[in-house]
Protein backbone atom coordinates (compact mmCIF):
# COMPACT_ATOMS: atom_id res chain seq x y z
CA UNK A 1 0.00 0.00 0.00
CA UNK A 2 1.36 3.29 -1.13
CA UNK A 3 1.72 6.04 1.98
CA UNK A 4 -0.80 8.94 2.15
CA UNK A 5 -0.43 11.56 -0.04
CA UNK A 6 -0.29 13.79 3.55
CA UNK A 7 -0.28 12.41 6.81
CA UNK A 8 -0.49 14.80 9.87
CA UNK A 9 -0.26 13.18 13.48
CA UNK A 10 -1.04 16.42 16.25
CA UNK A 11 -0.41 18.91 14.06
CA UNK A 12 -0.11 22.26 16.44
CA UNK A 13 0.87 26.08 15.47
CA UNK A 14 1.20 28.22 18.21
CA UNK A 15 1.72 32.18 17.63
CA UNK A 16 3.53 33.29 20.69
CA UNK A 17 2.59 36.84 20.15
CA UNK A 18 1.61 38.53 22.02
CA UNK A 19 -1.09 38.05 22.25
CA UNK A 20 -0.27 34.36 21.90
CA UNK A 21 -2.70 32.83 19.71
CA UNK A 22 -3.00 28.82 19.25
CA UNK A 23 -4.07 29.02 15.87
CA UNK A 24 -3.76 24.93 15.30
CA UNK A 25 -4.39 22.59 18.37
CA UNK A 26 -3.36 18.48 17.25
CA UNK A 27 -5.08 17.91 14.11
CA UNK A 28 -4.79 14.55 13.17
CA UNK A 29 -5.71 13.05 9.70
CA UNK A 30 -4.76 11.66 6.31
CA UNK A 31 -5.65 12.23 2.02
CA UNK A 32 -4.82 9.96 0.31
CA UNK A 33 -4.11 10.10 -3.71
CA UNK A 34 -7.48 10.64 -5.39
CA UNK A 35 -9.46 12.26 -2.71
CA UNK A 36 -10.51 15.50 -2.58
CA UNK A 37 -10.46 17.28 1.18
CA UNK A 38 -12.54 20.53 1.95
CA UNK A 39 -12.26 22.69 4.95
CA UNK A 40 -14.93 24.90 6.25
CA UNK A 41 -14.76 27.03 9.43
CA UNK A 42 -14.96 30.58 10.62
CA UNK A 43 -12.86 33.24 9.55
CA UNK A 44 -9.72 33.21 11.70
CA UNK A 45 -10.68 29.48 13.03
CA UNK A 46 -6.93 28.27 11.74
CA UNK A 47 -7.79 27.45 8.15
CA UNK A 48 -4.77 28.94 6.46
CA UNK A 49 -2.52 28.23 9.20
CA UNK A 50 -3.23 24.42 8.24
CA UNK A 51 -2.83 24.69 4.76
CA UNK A 52 0.54 26.77 5.12
CA UNK A 53 1.79 23.94 7.72
CA UNK A 54 0.68 21.29 4.67
CA UNK A 55 2.18 23.13 2.27
CA UNK A 56 5.68 23.33 4.42
CA UNK A 57 5.63 27.74 4.07
CA UNK A 58 5.30 27.26 7.76
CA UNK A 59 6.83 25.10 10.20
CA UNK A 60 4.32 23.43 13.30
CA UNK A 61 4.88 23.74 17.08
CA UNK A 62 4.45 20.15 17.92
CA UNK A 63 3.19 17.65 15.73
CA UNK A 64 4.33 15.17 12.82
CA UNK A 65 3.59 15.80 8.80
CA UNK A 66 4.59 13.37 6.55
CA UNK A 67 4.25 14.13 2.38
CA UNK A 68 4.31 10.75 0.64
CA UNK A 69 5.95 9.27 3.29
CA UNK A 70 8.05 11.73 4.17
CA UNK A 71 8.70 12.97 6.99
CA UNK A 72 9.16 16.87 6.74
CA UNK A 73 10.63 17.97 9.77
CA UNK A 74 14.13 17.02 9.67
CA UNK A 75 14.48 18.40 6.45
CA UNK A 76 16.26 21.78 6.11
CA UNK A 77 15.01 24.87 3.88
CA UNK A 78 16.83 23.12 0.60
CA UNK A 79 15.19 20.08 1.16
CA UNK A 80 11.84 21.79 2.09
CA UNK A 81 12.15 23.61 -0.69
CA UNK A 82 12.62 21.33 -3.42
CA UNK A 83 9.66 18.77 -2.02
CA UNK A 84 7.23 21.97 -2.34
CA UNK A 85 8.35 22.57 -5.99
CA UNK A 86 8.76 18.67 -6.89
CA UNK A 87 4.88 17.79 -5.14
CA UNK A 88 2.62 20.27 -4.07
CA UNK A 89 0.99 22.97 -6.42
CA UNK A 90 -0.29 26.00 -3.69
CA UNK A 91 -3.14 28.12 -4.89
CA UNK A 92 -2.90 30.88 -2.14
CA UNK A 93 -5.81 33.51 -0.35
CA UNK A 94 -4.07 36.38 -2.06
CA UNK A 95 -2.76 34.30 -5.17
CA UNK A 96 0.86 35.35 -4.98
CA UNK A 97 1.00 36.23 -8.73
CA UNK A 98 4.18 37.92 -10.42
CA UNK A 99 2.38 41.66 -11.53
CA UNK A 100 4.81 42.25 -14.31
CA UNK A 101 4.79 38.81 -15.38
CA UNK A 102 1.54 37.46 -17.89
CA UNK A 103 -0.65 35.06 -17.02
CA UNK A 104 0.40 32.44 -19.42
CA UNK A 105 4.76 33.16 -17.67
CA UNK A 106 3.62 33.40 -14.21
CA UNK A 107 1.55 30.03 -14.97
CA UNK A 108 4.88 27.91 -16.57
CA UNK A 109 7.06 28.99 -13.05
CA UNK A 110 6.90 25.76 -11.64
CA UNK A 111 8.27 24.23 -14.71
CA UNK A 112 11.13 26.13 -14.81
CA UNK A 113 13.24 23.34 -13.25
CA UNK A 114 11.49 20.15 -14.59
CA UNK A 115 13.64 20.09 -17.84
CA UNK A 116 11.18 20.66 -20.18
CA UNK A 117 12.16 22.96 -22.76
CA UNK A 118 10.86 25.89 -23.01
CA UNK A 119 7.87 25.97 -25.89
CA UNK A 120 6.69 22.67 -24.28
CA UNK A 121 6.58 24.87 -21.09
CA UNK A 122 4.30 27.41 -22.61
CA UNK A 123 1.97 24.50 -24.34
CA UNK A 124 1.62 22.74 -21.10
CA UNK A 125 1.36 26.14 -19.76
CA UNK A 126 -1.27 27.43 -22.28
CA UNK A 127 -3.16 24.25 -21.65
CA UNK A 128 -3.69 24.97 -17.98
CA UNK A 129 -4.92 28.14 -19.08
CA UNK A 130 -7.48 27.40 -21.72
CA UNK A 131 -9.20 24.37 -19.49
CA UNK A 132 -9.95 27.30 -16.99
CA UNK A 133 -11.38 29.61 -19.52
CA UNK A 134 -8.45 31.98 -19.51
CA UNK A 135 -7.42 31.31 -23.03
CA UNK A 136 -7.98 34.95 -24.54
CA UNK A 137 -6.05 36.81 -21.21
CA UNK A 138 -2.87 34.52 -21.59
CA UNK A 139 -0.72 37.05 -22.75
CA UNK A 140 -1.97 40.25 -20.61
CA UNK A 141 0.09 40.89 -17.10
CA UNK A 142 -0.86 39.04 -14.00
CA UNK A 143 -1.42 42.94 -12.48
CA UNK A 144 -3.72 43.74 -14.90
CA UNK A 145 -6.29 40.80 -14.25
CA UNK A 146 -9.14 40.73 -12.36
CA UNK A 147 -9.63 39.06 -8.85
CA UNK A 148 -11.44 35.97 -10.86
CA UNK A 149 -8.45 35.69 -13.83
CA UNK A 150 -5.74 35.86 -11.41
CA UNK A 151 -7.57 33.56 -9.22
CA UNK A 152 -7.72 30.94 -12.11
CA UNK A 153 -4.28 31.79 -13.24
CA UNK A 154 -2.78 30.97 -9.57
CA UNK A 155 -4.58 27.89 -9.92
CA UNK A 156 -3.26 26.80 -13.44
CA UNK A 157 0.20 27.77 -11.41
CA UNK A 158 -0.75 25.35 -8.85
CA UNK A 159 -1.88 22.12 -11.73
CA UNK A 160 0.52 22.92 -14.40
CA UNK A 161 3.06 20.05 -13.31
CA UNK A 162 0.22 17.68 -11.77
CA UNK A 163 1.84 17.97 -8.19
CA UNK A 164 0.86 14.55 -6.06
CA UNK A 165 -0.73 17.16 -3.37
CA UNK A 166 -3.13 20.14 -4.74
CA UNK A 167 -3.41 23.19 -1.69
CA UNK A 168 -6.53 25.79 -2.46
CA UNK A 169 -7.03 28.47 0.03
CA UNK A 170 -10.37 29.67 -1.30
CA UNK A 171 -9.80 28.75 -4.74
CA UNK A 172 -13.33 30.32 -5.88
CA UNK A 173 -13.95 33.04 -4.02
CA UNK A 174 -13.63 35.36 -6.65
CA UNK A 175 -15.55 33.70 -8.88
CA UNK A 176 -18.76 33.65 -10.65
CA UNK A 177 -20.58 30.41 -11.16
CA UNK A 178 -19.12 29.34 -14.49
CA UNK A 179 -15.47 29.63 -13.25
CA UNK A 180 -16.89 27.92 -10.02
CA UNK A 181 -18.04 25.10 -11.94
CA UNK A 182 -14.33 25.65 -14.27
CA UNK A 183 -12.45 25.61 -11.43
CA UNK A 184 -14.16 22.46 -9.42
CA UNK A 185 -13.90 19.89 -12.20
CA UNK A 186 -10.38 20.97 -12.56
CA UNK A 187 -9.65 20.18 -8.81
CA UNK A 188 -11.74 17.22 -8.95
CA UNK A 189 -10.62 15.86 -12.32
CA UNK A 190 -7.05 16.23 -10.63
CA UNK A 191 -7.60 14.15 -7.60
CA UNK A 192 -8.99 11.62 -10.73
CA UNK A 193 -5.74 11.67 -12.15
CA UNK A 194 -4.16 10.81 -8.83
CA UNK A 195 -3.43 14.58 -6.77
CA UNK A 196 -4.60 14.66 -3.44
CA UNK A 197 -6.60 18.06 -2.92
CA UNK A 198 -6.73 19.98 -0.09
CA UNK A 199 -9.08 23.00 -0.55
CA UNK A 200 -10.31 25.87 1.57
CA UNK A 201 -13.68 27.09 1.23
CA UNK A 202 -16.65 29.02 2.61
CA UNK A 203 -18.90 27.66 -0.33
CA UNK A 204 -21.16 24.66 0.88
CA UNK A 205 -21.33 24.20 -3.11
CA UNK A 206 -17.59 23.41 -3.56
CA UNK A 207 -17.70 21.15 -0.21
CA UNK A 208 -20.75 19.14 -2.00
CA UNK A 209 -17.97 17.92 -4.72
CA UNK A 210 -15.73 16.97 -2.12
CA UNK A 211 -15.43 13.06 -1.04
CA UNK A 212 -14.33 14.29 2.99
CA UNK A 213 -15.44 17.62 5.01
CA UNK A 214 -14.05 18.48 8.22
CA UNK A 215 -14.85 21.72 9.74
CA UNK A 216 -12.17 23.58 12.15
CA UNK A 217 -13.53 25.52 14.69
CA UNK A 218 -10.86 27.63 16.83
CA UNK A 219 -8.29 25.43 15.35
CA UNK A 220 -10.00 22.25 16.36
CA UNK A 221 -10.32 20.24 12.94
CA UNK A 222 -13.21 17.46 13.24
CA UNK A 223 -14.64 15.44 10.52
CA UNK A 224 -17.80 17.40 9.48
CA UNK A 225 -21.22 16.02 10.34
CA UNK A 226 -23.00 15.12 6.86
CA UNK A 227 -25.14 17.56 5.27
CA UNK A 228 -28.41 17.09 3.49
CA UNK A 229 -27.03 16.98 -0.23
CA UNK A 230 -23.14 16.99 0.47
CA UNK A 231 -22.57 13.28 0.59
CA UNK A 232 -25.42 12.73 -1.87
CA UNK A 233 -23.51 14.97 -4.42
CA UNK A 234 -20.00 13.34 -3.96
CA UNK A 235 -21.68 9.92 -4.23
CA UNK A 236 -22.93 11.36 -7.54
CA UNK A 237 -19.25 12.58 -8.72
CA UNK A 238 -18.08 8.80 -7.27
CA UNK A 239 -20.32 6.97 -9.39
CA UNK A 240 -19.89 8.96 -12.09
CA UNK A 241 -16.43 8.18 -12.55
CA UNK A 242 -15.47 12.21 -11.89
CA UNK A 243 -13.93 11.00 -8.68
CA UNK A 244 -12.48 7.90 -8.46
CA UNK A 245 -11.15 5.31 -5.54
CA UNK A 246 -8.41 4.33 -7.41
CA UNK A 247 -6.71 7.32 -8.69
CA UNK A 248 -4.72 6.93 -11.92
CA UNK A 249 -1.01 7.00 -11.63
CA UNK A 250 1.03 10.57 -11.90
CA UNK A 251 3.87 9.19 -13.06
CA UNK A 252 7.12 11.49 -13.97
CA UNK A 253 6.39 14.52 -15.79
CA UNK A 254 6.33 14.01 -19.54
CA UNK A 255 7.34 17.01 -21.00
CA UNK A 256 5.29 16.49 -24.53
CA UNK A 257 2.20 15.80 -22.63
CA UNK A 258 -0.39 19.11 -21.74
CA UNK A 259 -2.59 18.93 -18.78
CA UNK A 260 -6.22 17.61 -20.28
CA UNK A 261 -7.86 16.00 -17.58
CA UNK A 262 -10.92 13.49 -18.34
CA UNK A 263 -13.42 15.25 -19.52
CA UNK A 264 -16.44 15.10 -16.55
CA UNK A 265 -19.47 13.37 -18.29
CA UNK A 266 -22.21 16.16 -18.63
CA UNK A 267 -25.83 14.96 -16.75
CA UNK A 268 -28.65 14.18 -18.57
CA UNK A 269 -31.07 16.87 -18.21
CA UNK A 270 -34.44 16.39 -19.18
CA UNK A 271 -35.49 17.89 -22.56
CA UNK A 272 -38.26 20.12 -21.22
CA UNK A 273 -35.75 21.78 -18.54
CA UNK A 274 -33.04 23.39 -20.84
CA UNK A 275 -30.16 24.28 -18.80
CA UNK A 276 -28.85 28.33 -19.31
CA UNK A 277 -25.33 27.11 -18.57
CA UNK A 278 -24.13 24.57 -20.74
CA UNK A 279 -21.08 23.52 -18.60
CA UNK A 280 -21.70 19.98 -16.99
CA UNK A 281 -22.53 20.04 -13.42
CA UNK A 282 -22.19 17.84 -10.04
CA UNK A 283 -26.06 16.30 -9.63
CA UNK A 284 -27.96 17.43 -6.66
CA UNK A 285 -30.25 15.36 -4.73
CA UNK A 286 -32.91 16.83 -6.46
CA UNK A 287 -31.88 16.22 -9.81
CA UNK A 288 -30.94 12.47 -8.99
CA UNK A 289 -34.69 11.61 -7.69
CA UNK A 290 -35.65 13.62 -10.99
CA UNK A 291 -33.55 11.46 -13.27
N1 LIG B 1 1.76 35.11 11.61
C1 LIG B 1 0.82 35.19 12.57
N2 LIG B 1 1.11 35.73 13.76
C2 LIG B 1 0.18 35.82 14.74
N3 LIG B 1 -1.08 35.37 14.61
C3 LIG B 1 -1.43 34.81 13.44
C4 LIG B 1 -0.51 34.70 12.35
N4 LIG B 1 -1.15 34.09 11.31
C5 LIG B 1 -2.40 33.87 11.73
N5 LIG B 1 -2.59 34.29 13.00
C6 LIG B 1 -3.82 34.16 13.79
O1 LIG B 1 -4.19 32.78 13.82
C7 LIG B 1 -5.59 32.63 13.74
C8 LIG B 1 -5.93 31.77 12.53
O2 LIG B 1 -5.64 32.50 11.35
P1 LIG B 1 -5.89 31.90 9.90
O3 LIG B 1 -5.31 32.84 8.93
O4 LIG B 1 -5.40 30.51 9.88
O5 LIG B 1 -7.49 31.90 9.81
P2 LIG B 1 -8.47 31.43 8.63
O6 LIG B 1 -9.34 30.35 9.18
O7 LIG B 1 -7.67 31.12 7.42
O8 LIG B 1 -9.35 32.74 8.41
P3 LIG B 1 -9.98 33.35 7.04
O9 LIG B 1 -11.22 32.53 6.73
O10 LIG B 1 -10.34 34.75 7.44
O11 LIG B 1 -8.95 33.31 5.97
C9 LIG B 1 -6.17 34.04 13.64
O12 LIG B 1 -6.55 34.43 14.95
C10 LIG B 1 -4.99 34.88 13.16
O13 LIG B 1 -5.09 36.21 13.60
MG1 LIG C 1 -7.51 32.06 5.53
Amino acid sequence: MPAPALEAVSLARVFPGPPRVEALREATFTVERGEVAAIMGRSGSGKSTLLNLLGLLDRPTRGELKIGGLDAAPLGERGRAKLRAKSIGFVFQSFHLVGELTALQNTALPLLYSGCRAAQRARRAAAALEQLGMAGRMDATAATLSGGEKQRVALARASVQRPAVILADEPTGNLDAASEQMVLELLVGLAHAGSAVVLVTHNPQVAAAATVRYLMDDGVLSRAPALDGLDMAADNALDRGVLSATPGDLGALNCAETVRLPPVVPDQVPSSEPRADPRPRLRTRRARKRG
